[in-house]
């Protein structure tokens, strides 16, 4: 059945992993995914961007999820990942979603507390839950377009206040992660103390981490094997993304690795077998490397296997 993130976030906290949130956006990449928490009964978010929604339209995205449910049993949240303003929530709200992102990160704080609360008072109306975002991520992902040198590590004391005054059900918090497949110049670094300080400061609440695929390179390496050009890709170590889930993290974003891994398989596809043209023929082993690196991403990332 679809379902809400407040259940799997509350057993996710105590048990001290994460549930994966992976982007969708057409029917190969849910296949994949479902299969994979299907295969491994770990819990699921798939989350659907203002872009994703306007490229495949949001009935036949919730329609594919309605088919993943029915396919495969599973409890599953339908989240919008990004919204940006009240009507766009509203409307996932009312088309059938069981949570929504609203994201005023870019705003002046009382003016994020105002949106976020207004976006919390209609959706737990109509029983769908919220995560909002307090601090910048770095990147340049379609429309979350931060400056690097603007971009501010969310303040712990603010992060209660926010929460206080919002009632939000989850917080998106900025801790150097960013979006896309070029996150750091040198090597990583998160600010795992302040994840700690906001942490000790909201006991047992979810906190969510943006900008989390580690970017692998088995897959930017056949990328480029294969004709593609994706040069200095670096995403955020495993073993940091595995410490972030037991200091309160409860969802992981990944929607870079599900790029990467369908990409990598389709230019390896047609670099080995020129003459195809069948759709069939490159999207069924696209869908197999993304069923794939997900249940990679269960076992050594968010330690989510068997938590059904
Ligand atoms: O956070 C952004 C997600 O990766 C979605 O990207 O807006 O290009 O669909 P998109
Ligand atoms: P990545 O670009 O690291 O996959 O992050 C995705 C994300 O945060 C979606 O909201
Ligand atoms: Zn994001």
């Amino acid at each position: 059945p679809l379902v809400t993130s407040k259940e799997m976030f509350k057993r996710a906290y105590e048990g001290q992993y994460a549930v994966g949130a992976f982007n969708v956006n057409n029917m190969e990449i849910i296949q994949g995914i479902v299969d994979a928490a299907k295969e491994e009964q770990a819990p699921l978010i798939l989350q659907v961007s203002a872009g994703a929604r306007k490229y495949a339209k949001h009935i036949y995205l919730v329609k594919l999820v309605e088919a993943a449910l029915e396919d495969t049993g599973l409890p599953i949240c339908l989240h919008l990942d990004h919204g940006e303003d009240f009507e766009i929530c509203k409307s996932c709200i009312d088309g059938g979603f069981s949570s929504v992102m609203i994201d005023g990160s870019k705003l002046p704080f009382e003016e994020n507390i105002a949106l976020t609360k207004k976006v919390v008072d209609y959706a737990h109306e109509h029983g769908v839950v919220v995560e909002a975002e307090l601090g910048r991520l770095a990147g340049v992902e379609d429309a979350i377009k931060v400056n690097t040198k603007d971009a501010t590590y969310t303040d712990p004391d603010q992060a209660v206040e926010f929460v206080k005054r919002t009632g939000v059900d989850s917080l998106a918090i900025a801790i150097g992660t960013s979006h896309g497949a070029y996150k750091f110049k040198g090597e990583c670094n998160l600010d795992f103390d302040r994840l700690e300080t906001i942490s000790k400061l909201l006991p047992d609440y979810p906190l969510v981490l943006h900008g989390a695929s580690t970017v692998l390179p088995e897959f930017v390496g056949k990328c480029n094997d294969f004709g593609g050009q994706i040069k200095g890709a670096q995403g955020v170590p495993e073993d940091m993304l595995l410490r972030a889930g037991k200091l309160g993290v409860c969802k992981i974003n990944i929607d870079t690795d599900l790029r990467l891994a369908m990409t990598a398989s389709i230019r390896e596809h047609f670099a080995k077998n020129p003459s195809d043209f069948d759709p069939r023929q490159y999207l069924k082993p696209a869908r197999a490397a993304i069923k794939g690196m997900v249940q990679h991403k269960i076992h050594n990332v968010l330690n989510c296997s068997n938590r059904l």
